[in-house]
């Protein structure tokens, strides 16, 4: 909820496999800051296969805390108004298109950021969608699939739609989650674009935020993902300018056992309730001294009993939060990869 029209506009960030609305909910009860969240994905498919359930996570039921914008990734065009519409039944016009998924099986059907070097099909594909849709586009992209110059191809297309936003990350496909957001690229793509535009990419500290909200002025919002998951106070410290204020043990413990218990009931049997726990801990080992070791524990603990004994001690005897260092948004090195 945006309570004060003079703070920052923040986003959550889409990040499949881990903000979905149990998280968004429950991130929403114990921490402020994020005005809306971009939900993960949901893929074009035939008529046929499109079931209720398809769209659970989306139900305004499950999204009573925290506004979301729903996104779709695929590149037919059918398939895309089908959804579309079917998402516009639910209560969202506005829906975001995904050109930024740079893995390999989605990019090589030319999906996400496999269509950036076709600057044609995204113009074909944009005539007829926008049109056919209940609401307004926007659009999430990379620089490109391999160069960061794609995108400068592709702005002059979209400047001729009229797109309701676009979001920024500014790597290419290829680079993944490695080296760092190229912010003259970003500035360029500001400039040439005619649509208000978001930043998205590795703010993971109230530093990083001052650093490019001096920079950028323009910027119509910021998209927080991993740097938020790693520290669930950035978003209040953004909002609030204070960062010190923010760290808290004891909140960040409520929150994670809230999230747990919820998960718990939400996911079929104690494996996938230890899969979800690993993959969110390679986040949030992240601001605690000793979060690495930890997480290396979890990832090798099997059995839930094991993980629950790990994690109580943890929290009553070793956790100590810390300043975050630079260029470690998620556990990256430290800890297996959770970027699926
Ligand atoms: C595990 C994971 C899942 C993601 N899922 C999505 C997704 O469903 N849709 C999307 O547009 N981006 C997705 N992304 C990309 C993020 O939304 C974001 O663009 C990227 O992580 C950079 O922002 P950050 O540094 O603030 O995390 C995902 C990223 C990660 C690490």
């Amino acid at each position: 909820m945006r309570l004060d029209a003079n703070a920052p506009r923040l986003i959550l960030a889409p990040l499949q496999g881990f903000t979905d609305a149990v998280f968004r909910t429950t991130f929403a009860e114990h921490f402020t800051g994020f005005d809306s969240a971009l939900a993960p994905f949901v893929a074009t498919m035939p008529a046929e296969r499109i079931h209720d359930r398809y769209f659970r996570d989306l139900l305004p039921e499950r999204n009573q805390r925290l506004r979301i914008e729903p996104q779709i990734l695929g590149n037919d065009v059918e398939g895309f108004i089908l959804v579309g519409r079917r998402l516009g039944d639910l209560g969202y016009p506005d829906v975001n298109w995904n050109l930024g998924c740079p893995f390999r099986p989605v990019t090589k059907k030319r999906r996400g950021a496999g269509l950036l070097p076709f600057p044609e099909q995204v113009g074909d594909f944009l005539e007829k969608v926008l049109p056919a849709i209940p609401g307004r586009l926007s659009v999430k992209l990379r620089l490109g699939l391999k160069s960061p110059l794609e995108i400068l191809k592709l702005l002059p297309v979209l400047n001729r739609h009229p797109l309701r936003e676009i979001v920024i990350h500014p790597r290419t496909a290829r680079q993944m989650y490695g080296g760092r957001p190229d912010l003259e690229a970003f500035e360029l793509c500001a400039q040439a674009s005619r649509h208000p535009v978001v930043y998205n990419g590795d703010i993971v500290s109230l530093r990083t935020y001052n650093e490019l909200s001096a920079r950028f002025t323009d910027v119509a919002g910021w998209m927080i993902g991993r740097g938020a998951l790693s520290d669930p106070f950035l978003p209040e410290a953004i909002t609030s300018g204070a960062e010190a204020a923010s760290f808290n043990v004891q909140r960040f413990q409520a929150f994670y056992e809230d999230l747990f218990g919820r998960y718990r009931e939400a996911l079929s049997g104690p494996g996938h309730l230890l899969d979800r726990m690993k993959g969110f801990w390679t986040y949030f080992g992240v601001h605690f001294q000793k979060g690495a070791a930890l997480c290396k524990r979890i990832h090798r603990t099997y059995h839930l009993p094991a993980y629950l004994e790990l994690v109580a001690r943890f929290f009553e005897e070793e956790a100590q939060w810390v300043a975050v260092t630079p260029g470690r948004a998620s556990g990256d090195a430290e800890c297996p990869a959770a970027d699926g």
